[in-house]
């Protein structure tokens, strides 16, 4: 096999926090400098679109999160660093995908369902406020992602949904106009650890607990200083389970030095003593990236420069394939269809598919989808992803044996029994006729 092509965009609406750091960059640089990696990493400046609505936020995010990243040690020789805004064809793209995707599917998107139950909630009207931006927010990241045939998109959980629509995008697509797009895959690091925030929360902009990443060394002095601990005194054993000042520690320290904060801990360390602890590992770590952060910073125009080389490269790859896309769909120059006209396959009919996946209740799940994006079918929670696995099998191989596990499968809304034996009927035919 060939080099893995990584790919992962950034929103620009924030400023850098040490959770973006331990959880995206610093991962994500070190993945970079792999040789069997190839890296796409840009700047989601259109998507930041759809939170902000403040121009000034978003130009200085894009400057302080591009910094941060080069400051980290990115090498944008080595990776394609890019501003979204700069690709032109991601925009055609996300059209032309918008026209194969089921506005059904894009109504189950976690983030729009979301917005709709928080105005539900507070007896709004459903869509109050929800622009068709934010519903759309699925197809341009999915545009992002089959623009460079990436196969791995390194993200965090609550975009696993996203990733797989980008698949279901890719697959549509190639199944009407050809094997065009790569089908890719989310890439979720068991290792990368979430970091608290200085109320023991997850580190989060909408928690407002988070600690910058290029703070000044007295500002981060403050701001470890602030992070919430108990009220036990010096001398007292502490407890490093659920202690965000520990957590944050093992996500700076080397093993050796977070057994020994750990043992601290137990021989009752001052809650003073372990913030200082913390903060001049933290500093260590950070002080050689904050030189050349503030240089950066302070040079916008040489970002800019690397951003727009990096564009120029991703748009050597973009401009020809959404060339061939457009050809694709029958966008084409009338001169040269009478001699380019390929054979157009027939286009089979679009086949449901099954989905599996798992719940915050820990238990495996699977799920039926109309080619259209409709629910067919709903199955209740199964202990380990096999059962789940098996009940499919049964359920491709034997329309009958839906019976048989109408005991596993939960009610869906409006969606008759033989409708659901036909689906099942047509991927069997299917499944026998390739
Ligand atoms: N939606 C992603 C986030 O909020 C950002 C993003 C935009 C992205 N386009 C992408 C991530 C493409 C991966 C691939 O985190």
């Amino acid at each position: 096999m060939s080099t893995t092509r990584f790919l992962t965009g950034i929103t620009t609406t924030g400023t850098p926090h040490l959770g973006n750091f331990v959880g995206s960059i610093r991962p994500s640089v070190a993945a970079s400098l792999s040789p069997d990696v190839q890296s796409f990493y840009f700047l989601a400046d259109y998507h930041a679109l759809i939170k902000c609505e403040d121009p000034v936020r978003i130009q200085r995010s894009t400057l302080e999160i591009a910094a941060s990243w080069l400051a980290a040690g990115l090498n944008p020789d080595h990776v394609t660093f890019y501003r979204q805004s700069d690709i032109p064809e991601i925009p055609e793209l996300n059209w032309l995908l918008s026209c194969v995707t089921g506005k059904g599917v894009l109504n189950r998107a976690h983030a729009y369902k979301a917005s709709q139950d928080k105005n539900l909630a507070a007896g709004r009207e459903a869509d109050d406020g929800v622009t068709a931006g934010l519903f759309m927010y699925p197809v341009l990241m999915g545009a992002d992602i089959l623009m460079f045939k990436a196969h791995k998109v390194p993200v965090g959980r609550d975009q696993i949904q996203h990733i797989e629509m980008a698949r279901d995008m890719a697959a549509s697509f190639n199944h009407l106009y050809g094997e065009h797009f790569v089908l890719p895959e989310a890439a979720i690091d068991e290792h990368v650890a979430t970091l608290p925030g200085l109320d023991g929360r997850k580190m989060s902009k909408s928690y407002d607990n988070t600690i910058p990443l290029f703070s000044s060394r007295e500002q981060l002095k403050k701001l470890i200083g602030s992070i919430l601990t108990d009220s036990r005194a010096p001398g007292e054993a502490k407890e490093v389970e659920g202690s965000a000042l520990f957590q944050i520690y093992q996500a700076f320290a080397t093993p050796a030095e977070t057994e020994a904060l750990r043992k601290a801990y137990a021989d009752g360390i001052a809650w003073g003593d372990a913030k200082n602890t913390l903060f001049e590992r933290v500093d260590e770590v950070i002080a050689p990236m904050r030189a050349k952060y503030e240089d950066l910073i302070h040079n916008p125009a040489r970002i800019e420069a690397t951003l727009l080389a990096g564009a120029e490269r991703a748009r050597a790859l973009a401009t020809p394939f959404i060339r061939e896309l457009r050809s694709a769909v029958g966008l084409r120059s009338l001169a040269q269809a009478a001699t380019a006209a390929k054979p157009v396959k027939a286009a089979k009919a679009a086949l449901p598919a099954f989905k599996q996946y798992r719940e915050a209740d820990g238990k495996f799940y699977f799920k039926l989808v109309a080619a259209d994006g409709r629910l067919l079918l709903q199955s209740t929670g199964f202990d380990a992803p096999k059962e789940a696995g098996q009940a499919i099998g049964q359920l491709q191989k034997d329309a009958g044996a839906l019976q048989a596990l109408s005991a596993r499968l939960a009610p869906v809304d409006g969606v008759q029994a033989d409708e659901v034996a036909a689906a099942l009927q047509a991927l069997a035919d299917a499944a026998a006729a390739a």
